[in-house]
């Protein structure tokens, strides 16, 4: 396994990056001595729902990298864009207006064809409600995006994910037999099984108690720091945010502010300065 060239020899997220994302001075850029590689990005990416009286604009133009091998959290109050933003990153829906790139392809300039072997092959999707074939074990439902693109399955990356997940001994279940958590588990894990550029997860802790969101948390970071996934992830809560690298808060549908290195109390503190401005 080349692929993941995740130089893991520091197990501090808080790397050299500015932690002081201090009151006035936007988030600083990554230094330009190291480069990122940006795996999905959204330029002017606006979406409306309706016309005339009843428009509703989810997005007023987002422009923002996610960087690979990163694990970012997006925040925002209800109904700030945040859903709307996941689904046409993972081309799940239409941006009206604007663009957005995976792995450097428009996915705005796509096929319906393009989009789902797009779907398919490079993204992975995990949603608040596990969605989970009840019928299917627990093993089944993780290798289910192989099964249906019809692809030999990578034994050994498989067998990498399903460790992590931790759900050895549980992998014969229904879901029906399953957690919450560990449910949730194989639904990442079912994200992560074709080895996608990218994973976003929309409030994937949204149902689920505190203990297990902080294994799924855990989990996440793990595929991120030690495996050299990219995550994107929606969530509320202000510790969920603190397991990512950097958040990014959306407002009105637009990108507010970022934060490098989150701990809960500065992810609150943001928080509450956008929320008074
Ligand atoms: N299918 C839809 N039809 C009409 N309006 C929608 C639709 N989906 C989302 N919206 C609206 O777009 C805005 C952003 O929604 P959403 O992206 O779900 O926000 P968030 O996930 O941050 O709560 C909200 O005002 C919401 O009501
Ligand atoms: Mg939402």
């Amino acid at each position: 396994m080349t692929v993941l060239d995740h130089t893991s020899t520091s197990t501090s997220t808080s790397t050299s990056t500015s932690t002081s994302t201090s009151t006035s001075t936007p988030a600083p850029a990554r230094p330009a001595a190291s480069p990122a590689v940006v795996a999905a990005a959204a330029r002017g990416a606006t979406k409306t729902y309706g016309s005339g009286d009843t428009q509703v604009v989810a997005l007023a133009g987002v422009d923002v990298d996610f960087e690979a091998a990163r694990f970012t959290a997006v925040m925002g109050p209800s109904g700030s864009g945040k859903s709307t933003l996941m689904h046409c990153m993972a081309g799940l829906d239409r941006l009206s207006a604007g663009s957005v790139t995976v792995g450097g392809v428009d996915v705005t300039a796509a096929s319906e064809r393009e989009l789902t072997l797009l779907r398919r092959d490079r993204l992975g999707f995990v949603f608040q409600a596990f969605n989970l074939v009840p019928t299917l074990s627990a093993l089944e439902n993780i290798t289910l995006p192989i099964t249906l693109a019809r692809r030999r399955p990578d034994q050994a990356w498989i067998d990498t994910v399903v460790e992590t997940v931790g759900l050895t001994h549980r992998l014969g279940h229904r879901p029906g037999q399953l957690s919450g958590g560990q449910q949730q588990r194989v639904a990442v894990a079912r994200a992560l099984a074709t080895r996608p550029e990218i994973v976003f997860a929309d409030e994937p802790t949204g149902n689920l108690d505190s203990a297990t969101g902080a294994e799924i948390l855990a989990f996440m970071r793990h595929a991120v720091r030690d495996l050299g996934q990219t995550i994107v992830m929606v969530t509320h809560d202000p510790v969920a945010a603190s397991y990512a690298h950097r958040v990014v808060f959306l407002a009105d549908g637009r990108v507010r502010d970022e934060l490098l290195a989150p701990t809960p109390d500065a992810v609150i503190d943001h928080m509450r300065r956008l929320g008074g401005r």
